[in-house]
């Protein structure tokens, strides 16, 4: 028995910003931002909110599927519109998936990645829960955001990074196919703090620490080398569970947070460039959804092939990271 990808879909809102445009707002130039992170252009969502991207992206993976057949949604955002309704539970709604157990997850630019550990848990677990009693059949899992909410747009060490958008898949619980071979989830303590974002709250009269909204903060040079190192410690980890080795992994979809870091990483794994999915170009770094994009694109692509083995992997703010070996 296995749980397998059975559908991928994407979203990106319409407005396109160009390096060039980003330097009419901040100091900067196309060849630096291009160079230094691969990225040439992002997706701004100028009406389109996390729920509309991840609704749009969750019909398109349930193309073909029936939808009294999904018992679970899974939304990773870092971005939600809303504290409460959980996007899960917006997109459950919106989709019109009467029998999905739907709930939000939180583990930033790996949160698609924990999504698809959590998912398969359950779905192996058979965990019963609201309407769900035989077993859990097909989830959705779905990376959703509007970093541009969050970005801090006067610093220009960050603000070029970021775009927005979202991914899904779906996954299916079938005895004849492998899917998901394995996962290796790691957290790595924060002691530096060198990625935070504060939470936007109402100020109650009776507080008096300082409850100041502050965007997106980042040491990008400290990032840059837990995330090579991440990226190598949680691909082995994934494969050595199941006894593979980093050759025998025919795509690695890493989440796409600077091109520079899939190049150390591929580097440091001893492994060509051209096994890699490589998004950011287009779409920059958009969280927990770069992950689900990629795999998107790598199916668009035609380039997988039915039992090609598949390296996703995720890290982020908290700090964290994940992989997860797929056979298509
Ligand atoms: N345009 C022009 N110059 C810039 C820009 C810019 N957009 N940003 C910074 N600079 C300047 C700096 O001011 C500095 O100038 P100085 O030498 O005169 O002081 C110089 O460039 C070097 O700055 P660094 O911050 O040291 O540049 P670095 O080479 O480290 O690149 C970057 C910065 C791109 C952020 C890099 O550190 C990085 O990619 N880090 C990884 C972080 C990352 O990818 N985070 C993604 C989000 S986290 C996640 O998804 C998990």
């Amino acid at each position: 028995m296995g749980i397998r990808i059975i559908g991928v879909g994407k979203n990106l809102p319409e407005r396109v910003v160009t390096n060039d445009e980003m330097s009419q707002y901040i100091d900067t130039d196309n060849e630096w931002i291009l160079e230094r992170t691969g990225i040439a252009q992002r997706h701004v969502a100028t009406t389109e909110k996390s729920i509309d991207m991840a609704a749009a992206a969750a019909e398109e993976a349930l193309e073909g599927i029936d939808k009294e057949t999904i018992d679970l949604v899974i939304v990773a955002t870092v971005t939600p519109d809303d504290i409460t309704p959980s996007m899960a539970a917006q997109v459950k709604m919106a989709a019109g998936l009467p029998n999905a157990v739907a709930f939000d997850i939180n583990a930033a630019c790996s949160g698609f990645v924990y999504g698809l550990w959590i998912a398969e848990s359950l779905m192996k677990g058979s965990a019963a829960g609201g309407s769900v009693t035989n077993g859990m059949k097909r989830a959705l899992v779905i990376g959703t955001e509007r970093m541009t909410r969050i970005t801090n747009w006067v610093d220009r060490g960050t603000c070029i990074l970021f775009g927005d958008g979202a991914g899904a898949a779906v996954l299916e619980n079938d005895p004849d196919e492998r899917g998901i071979l394995s996962t290796f989830i790691k957290n790595y303590d924060d002691v530096n703090g060198v990625m935070k974002c504060k939470a936007n709250y109402i100020n109650p009269p009776f507080w008096e620490d300082d409850l100041t909204p502050q965007p997106l903060y980042m040491r990008g040079r400290a990032v840059f080398k837990f995330a090579v190192n991440a990226i190598d410690e949680v691909t082995r980890g994934a494969l050595e569970k199941i006894g593979l080795t980093l050759d025998d992994v025919d795509w690695f979809v890493p989440h796409q947070a600077n091109g520079r870091i899939i190049h150390a990483a591929a580097q440091k794994l001893g492994q060509p460039l051209e096994k890699f999915q490589i998004s950011i170009k287009e779409s920059a770094n958009v969280s927990s959804a770069t992950v689900p994009m990629a795999l998107y694109d790598l199916e668009s692509s035609g380039k997988l092939k039915k039992g090609d083995i598949i390296a996703v992997m995720g890290f982020g703010g908290g700090l964290c990271a994940a992989g997860a070996i797929i056979e298509w």
